[in-house]
């Protein structure tokens, strides 16, 4: 079921420990990623391998990789040689391990070569450390039960490449403790990583239905349904990816294919079963599938009925197994995959009704090991959409934390998210223990702006509603007779910026990005944004920052006044909780009365004000500019305005 207010874990008493130093055995591909990733998000590495080079040429590879990254100006020089100064690499385990908080394992994928690493990372790490493993298709709770401290074993799939990718399942062991998960998840964070939790079941939740998807594309294959390249393009339509299935399994090798698919079977049983061709393909040694030819449109149904219901009836067995719920597995997709929707929203997207059809019939041919999900039936029947939450709700203390979550859209705000936040506040009012609110975002954004492919395609009357519901919700930020504070962790971009400008206050993380580019659109900021940054600002430097659409960094954003107070992304949301527990603890009447009077002190002509912006940020809906702004973003290049 999707879970929208999310209970903390740990008792209220309770706060996750903090990871700070990290092993990472195993220092091939993956193992240097991780340690990249760990590196580039703050945390001291120390990086081993069976032979000591091996580290070492890790090492001069990461250097590479991060000089490419100065190049295209995501990193200083500077900023390079910081974070390789976090990296050591170390000659033997007992050195490796010395002073960790956290092991991760990056060896070869079978229990005998991970066996002895664990052993020895058990044997010289410190007791309060935390073992981890980067398995894709082993038992998390096996490899736990040879260590001793299967409390604190987890497992931590990374995705490839791990330096870029952002996607982290969290893999919860039969014994792994709820303390050890929480500083997982909390590390995961911390390092810029989108962490999603799985329970340790066969493929845990993205590779339990993207490497069926992929072995059925095998079988549609094999059973003459249609041809490769049809194959191919029917699926990169259906799951708006630009890799169809057989040309990725050209790029990963069909052979890992084969191992994880016989992995699934040998766990799940006959529905999993892989191939026949897969299986003559890898052991008739017949190398790459071959790609050539011309897709045939004819047969894209045949082929994206099959594919769906593949996915989507496995993604509704992980959730009604428990394995993940219906957040996590769309996270899965769009973040870790890259698909333009997960499961749940492409069955949405298709009609619950017609997938539902799709999923029976696929039912009818495996029986038992593919089961029709109950909530899939009872969504189905009457044509409902599956809910998908992008908000959730936490309450820690007496602090309520509020995160939008969309990270694959870097929490783009369409109608869905303004209205669970709408829920959100709702909450926030009439629960008695929440005095104040944290607003932030998942991954790497806070909010980079009103959802443009929703607005490029609405009317004028989809354009009122939506920006008279953003309105409104943010002008119930600024009311509520509670603080609320905005988490500002990352890019925050025209709806963005208004969201965090309807807050209290706005604290920012270092990397944070701020700005109202809406004139490069050909439209204006339509949340508030012409009436409250000049209040908070100043009109000419407003002015300067709405006419050119211009970004800001956050240490200049705070030399501006726009950002109250900036934090090392390390510590950023800690420091953050610090401030909100900071307020909490005042009386309650007192600082909601001191919000009321400083609001009120200040808002003169804001309402008129927001009517007047809403009435001019409506009419650039309807000119050829706006259109072309939109249409080149989504494109990707420059607009050519014309002033109609
Ligand atoms: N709406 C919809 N999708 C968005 C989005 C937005 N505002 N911002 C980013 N995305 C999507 C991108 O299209 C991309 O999707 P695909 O992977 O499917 O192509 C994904 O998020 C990741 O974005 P990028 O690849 O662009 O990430 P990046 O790290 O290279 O760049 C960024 C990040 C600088 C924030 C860039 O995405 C950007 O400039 N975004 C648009 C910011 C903007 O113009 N915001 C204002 C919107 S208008 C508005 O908010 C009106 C209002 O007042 C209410």
């Amino acid at each position: 079921m999707a879970t929208f207010f999310i209970q903390p874990r740990l008792a209220a008493d309770q706060t996750p420990m903090t990871i700070q130093t990290v092993c990472v055995a195993g220092a091939g591909n993956m193992g240097t990623g991780i340690a990249q990733a760990c590196a580039q998000g703050g945390l001291t590495v120390h990086l081993v391998d069976v032979d000591p080079d091996i580290p070492v040429r890790s090492k001069e590879r990461m250097q590479k990789g991060l000089m490419g990254l100065v190049e295209r100006g995501r990193y200083t020089e500077a900023d390079v040689e910081e974070i390789l100064a976090r990296v050591h690499p170390k000659k033997r385990m007992e050195e490796a391990a010395d002073g960790i908080d956290l092991a991760i394992e990056a060896v070869f994928e079978s229990y005998d070569a991970k066996g002895p690493v664990f052993a020895a990372i058990d044997k010289a790490a410190p007791d309060h450390s935390i073992l981890a493993t980067n398995t894709s298709s082993l038992s998390v709770t096996r490899l736990a039960a040879a260590t001793g401290r299967p409390d604190r074993f987890v497992g931590l799939h990374f995705f490839y490449p791990a330096m870029i990718n952002k996607l982290v399942e969290v893999v919860k062991g039969d014994a792994t403790s709820e303390e050890t998960f929480a500083a997982l998840m909390e590390v995961s964070r911390r390092i810029g990583k989108v962490p999603i939790e799985t329970l340790d079941r066969p493929g845990f939740c993205v590779n339990r239905f993207f490497v069926p998807m992929m072995n059925e594309a095998c079988r549609l294959f094999e059973e003459g349904v249609a041809d490769i390249p049809t194959i191919d393009a029917a699926a990169n339509r259906l799951f708006g990816t630009t890799m169809g299935p057989f040309e990725l399994m050209n790029v990963t090798g069909p052979t890992i294919t084969l191992h994880a698919q016989r992995t699934l079977h040998a766990e799940l049983g006959p529905f999993y079963a892989p191939a026949k061709v897969l299986i003559e393909q890898i052991e008739g040694d017949k190398g790459h599938w071959s790609l050539e030819g011309e897709p045939d449109p004819s047969r894209f149904e045949a082929v994206e009925r099959r594919l769906a219901a593949t996915t989507i009836g496995i993604a509704g067995h992980l959730v009604e197994e428990g394995v993940a719920n219906i957040e996590d597995t769309e996270k899965g997709a769009t973040v870790g995959l890259r698909w333009a929707r997960g499961p749940f929203a492409l069955a949405n997207r298709l009609g619950t009704a017609r997938v539902l059809e799709w999923v029976r019939d696929l039912h009818e041919a495996h029986k038992e090991t593919f089961p029709v999900p109950e909530h899939l039936e009872a969504v189905g029947k009457e044509g409902r959409p599956v809910p998908i939450r992008t908000v959730s709700y936490h309450r820690e203390g007496h602090v309520a934390v509020i995160t939008i979550e969309r990270p694959a859209q870097l929490n783009a705000l369409d109608m869905g998210v303004l209205e669970e936040l709408d829920e959100a506040l709702t909450r926030l009012e009439t629960e008695e223990e929440a005095r104040v609110a944290v607003i932030t975002g998942e991954g790497k954004a806070f909010v980079a702006g009103a959802d443009i492919k929703a607005m490029a395609d609405k009317d004028a009357e989809g354009a009122r509603v939506f920006t008279l519901l953003g309105q409104r919700v943010f002008r119930r930020i600024e009311t509520l007779d509670k603080p609320v504070i905005a988490a500002v962790n990352g890019f925050a971009f025209g709806g963005g910026l208004e969201l965090a400008l309807a807050c209290d206050f706005i604290l920012a993380g270092e990397r944070a990005e701020l700005g109202l580019p809406e004139v490069s659109l050909g439209i204006i900021p339509g949340f508030g944004g012409t009436q409250r940054l000049p209040r908070r600002i100043g009109r000419g430097r407003a002015r300067e920052l709405v006419y050119t659409g211009r970004r800001l960094k956050a240490d200049e954003a705070m030399q501006l006044g726009l950002v109250d107070r900036v934090y090392p992304q390390g510590s950023f949301m800690a420091e953050t909780m610090k401030v909100a527990e900071t307020v909490a603890r005042q009386a309650p009447l007192a600082v909601r009365y001191a919000k009321r009077a400083m609001r009120e002190g200040l808002d003169d002509g804001i309402e008129d004000g927001l009517r007047l912006e809403a009435e001019l940020a409506l009419s650039t809906f309807d000119t050829e500019d706006k259109s072309e702004g939109m249409k080149a973003f989504l494109e990707r290049r420059a607009p050519a305005f014309t002033g109609r």
